[in-house]
């Protein structure tokens, strides 16, 4: 509290634009930490919730269902690759990834093999701020005081990659051999490996190449590692597929959705696995459920928003903005301040050439943010890297002001 910044107080939203209370207007090129997909007070998604909370606000999951509960659920297994046919409700996208690694723990003890303890993730991995989430994510200053309470998981590097990047293959060659190491060292003993597929969000909006998700697939199948994709930023659209397991036509065992499954209006997340892992739980001995519950699981309110959100979605607004920052790019690549442009569907990252350590810390971040603040827009680099991932309601004109702002900004510093 006492280093933190002034907060800023919003009155309203509308569109890819947030309005204070002083009345200064902010353009969100961030979606409000990537949650919002089609714009801020979206009408035909607040009136979904409206008329939801007339009806029936809530209840509890035990026992009960509900239409939005039920019909959520269907339309999620209809969008997902066919052998995701199973969805567990909770908040968020810790909880989602939660209810996954439980999941994929209880999975080997249900089927008779419980050495199958460790988990593999990915060097420069965000799942969430929960325990086991953390535990599963990159360590780093904010799980510093939390490293003994956390379980390990082995890494295997992630081959981040960009335009122009002539060494990509080398370094996809050596994650693989990384990873292949570890799983001859301790055969029998993986239960799964997490990630997020194609863009690593909080890690600094790195991005991977779909053939590297391939190969992955390949290699945790051949030694029966459950493979967990953390779709809880590239979910909805974000990656210019519907899902980043789409784009890249792999399977995972199981899937974390959270952030944009309302379309950024409420808390709720879906987990959603395979009849694999289904069938290992499906059972007449109490010992082999999974007890996994929150007192808002399946909101109906949330399960009406990710309804009306997923109806929005069927215009696939998300491909014209996918081509609008195609053509920025080509912008970026001739600054001589920047390295590393990437872009996946509709996100694109670059970063800051700066003296001295990069990465979060980097003050570089922050002066960029406060400049972008007061010229209304909303703007979070991560340290040096600069992401713009704004709603997919955003217009050419809005998107394009953003990156004219960038140079601007970077003559100045
Ligand atoms: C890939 C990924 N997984 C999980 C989370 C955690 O989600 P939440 O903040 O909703 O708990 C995040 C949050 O940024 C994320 O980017």
């Amino acid at each position: 509290m006492k280093a933190a910044v002034p907060t800023l107080n919003v009155r309203s939203g509308s569109g890819a634009v947030l309005e204070l209370q002083d009345g200064r207007r902010l353009l969100d090129c961030i979606s409000s930490w990537w949650v919002t997909l089609h714009g801020h007070a979206q009408p035909e998604i607040a009136a979904a919730i409206a008329a939801q909370a007339q009806q029936l606000e809530q209840v509890l999951a035990a026992g009960f269902t509900h239409r939005p509960a039920e019909e959520l659920a269907r339309r999620l297994v209809d969008s997902l690759p066919a052998p995701l046919q199973w969805v567990f409700y909770s908040d968020d996208g810790s909880t989602a990834v939660e209810v996954a690694l439980k999941l994929a723990y209880q999975f080997w003890q249900n089927t008779g093999e419980p050495d199958r303890r460790r988990f593999l993730r990915l060097e420069g991995a965000y799942h969430g701020d929960t325990l086991g989430a953390m535990s599963l994510g990159e360590r780093s200053l904010f799980t510093a005081p939390f490293v003994d309470l956390l379980f390990p998981a082995e890494a295997v590097p992630f081959p981040a990659t960009w335009e122009g990047d002539d060494d990509v293959e080398a370094k996809e060659a050596q994650a693989l051999a990384h990873l292949q190491g570890l799983l001859a060292e301790h055969p029998g003993e993986y239960a799964a490996m997490v990630l997020e597929p194609l863009v690593q969000g909080a890690g600094g909006m790195r991005m991977c190449r779909p053939q590297f998700l391939v190969a992955l697939q390949a290699l945790l199948r051949e030694h029966d590692v459950l493979m967990i994709y953390d779709e809880v930023l590239t979910g909805f659209g974000r990656t210019g597929e519907l899902f980043a397991c789409q784009k890249t036509a792999t399977q995972p065992d199981i899937i974390c959705l959270a952030k944009g499954l309302t379309g950024g209006f409420l808390p709720l997340a879906a987990t959603v696995c395979n009849g694999r892992v289904f069938d290992a739980f499906y059972h007449d001995d109490p010992s082999k459920a999974f007890y996994h519950g929150h007192s808002y699981t399946a909101n109906p309110l949330g399960c009406a928003a990710a309804l009306a959100s997923l109806d929005l979605l069927v215009a696939e607004k998300y491909r014209s903005l996918t081509d609008w920052q195609r053509e920025q790019v080509t912008r970026l690549n001739q600054h001589e301040r920047l390295c590393r442009v990437r872009r996946c569907g509709t996100i694109v990252a670059v970063d800051v050439l700066v003296d001295g350590d990069e990465g979060y810390l980097h003050q570089v971040g922050s002066l960029l943010r406060e400049r972008f603040l007061a010229r209304g827009f909303l703007l979070r680099p991560l340290g040096n890297t600069v992401y713009i991932l704004p709603p997919y309601c955003i217009d050419r004109t809005q998107l394009s002001s953003i990156y004219d702002v960038l140079f601007e900004l970077l003559d100045e510093l």
